[in-house]
């Protein structure tokens, strides 16, 4: 039996990237709209101030709402056989389950980066995926502060503004540092799980714990010290992950977001060329995933990543790309402490 993936013929895909490309840029105008209103009427005046959800930094806008509503009105529309699953539908529901099954499944946040939104920080964005076998093979991002749209479809390559006069993500990318961490550009996030870390509890301490080992240098932390050139979060896991599939970002280390923030991105990143594994180092990880050994596979919906930008092979032809890839994964689970984020039916490593 053929799976759903050779159900979509590369004509077909094409159709729906660039079906998704311009719902990415309605999307993104939709945005600016309610951006503008936002500063034109102020704080007093504002008919769509946010609503807190899990706590006082998880928040969403009357935006988020109207533009996930328009977004998933155009796509039953156009392809009214495929599954939706869009952050704010999610939200209201009861269920945490991850829904993704094989069938071709669109997977949207209207709006990541909520937080950078409502301060009128422009690192925010619409991201639209389409899944199918649960890999997206569809992916566009657009951050229409910053006019940028990054866009990638399976065996398409990944694209920034759709223009060969701006870099092809990935392509021409250099090797990874030898010496790496050092010498990185280090993605993160301090994300929503705020618990007090000297409780012991929750996810804040074992982040910044992990932030500081990354940072400090080497001989610290029982010469564990990373010496990584920055950390960087941008407040939004979506435009991390574009800006970690452009190059710009050595690697990202996140744990806590959803399906939603990364499905479009990882679409780029592996077009792009770049590795997505899981941000946990395995049990054991140095006798199971030692060089040589690959890394593992992750499901999209497993709330733990480690991502690497893409790498071209060392220029001694000492090492492919794909393995200075997987030495950094080395380098990065020595470094960083194990998160707590589970969810019923995905196993995380
Ligand atoms: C959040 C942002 C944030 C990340 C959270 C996400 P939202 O998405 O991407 O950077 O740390 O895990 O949930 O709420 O702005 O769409
Ligand atoms: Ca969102």
């Amino acid at each position: 039996m053929s799976s759903s993936a050779d159900s979509i013929s590369d004509g077909e895909l094409e159709d729906i990237y660039r079906f998704a490309i311009q719902l990415g840029r309605d999307a993104g105008q939709m945005l600016l709209d309610g951006l503008q209103r936002r500063r034109s009427l102020g704080a007093e005046g504002m008919p769509e101030a946010q609503v807190e959800k899990l706590n006082a930094v998880d928040i969403v806008t009357q935006t988020d709402h109207d533009v996930e509503a328009f977004i998933h009105k155009s796509i039953r529309e156009r392809y009214p056989t495929h599954e939706f699953v869009g952050e704010e539908t999610y939200s209201a529901g009861a269920t945490r389950d991850y829904l993704v099954t094989d069938r071709p499944t669109w997977i949207v946040d209207p709006l990541d980066g909520t937080v950078n939104y409502t301060h009128g920080f422009p690192m925010f964005c619409v991201s639209i995926a389409l899944c199918v076998d649960q890999r997206p093979v569809v992916g566009v991002i657009y951050a229409p502060l910053l006019q940028q749209l990054f866009s990638a479809r399976r065996g398409g390559g990944a694209w920034l503004n759709e223009s060969t006069s701006l870099p092809l993500l990935g392509g021409g990318i250099g090797p990874l540092p030898r010496e790496a961490p050092r010498k990185c550009l280090f993605g993160c996030e301090w994300g929503k799980d705020r618990r007090d870390p000297e409780t012991g509890e929750g996810n804040l301490g074992r982040k910044i714990e992990s932030f500081v080992t990354m940072a400090m240098e080497p001989r610290g932390k029982g010469e564990r010290g990373g010496m990584v050139h920055g950390v960087r979060s941008l407040g939004s896991a979506t435009m991390d992950l574009a800006y970690t599939a452009m190059g710009a970002f050595d690697i990202w280390w996140e744990g806590g977001c959803w399906e939603w923030d990364v499905a479009a991105g990882i679409c780029l990143l592996q077009e792009a060329g770049g590795l997505v594994t899981t941000a946990n180092p395995p049990v054991n990880w140095e006798e199971r995933w030692g060089p040589g050994q690959g890394v593992p596979e992750i499901s999209l919906g497993g709330r733990l990543y480690l991502c690497i930008r893409p790498a071209v092979d060392a220029v001694d032809g000492s090492e492919t790309g794909r393995q200075s890839q997987e030495r950094v994964v080395r380098e990065v689970w020595k470094r960083v402490k194990r998160l707590d984020y589970s969810r019923p039916g995905v196993e995380v490593s």
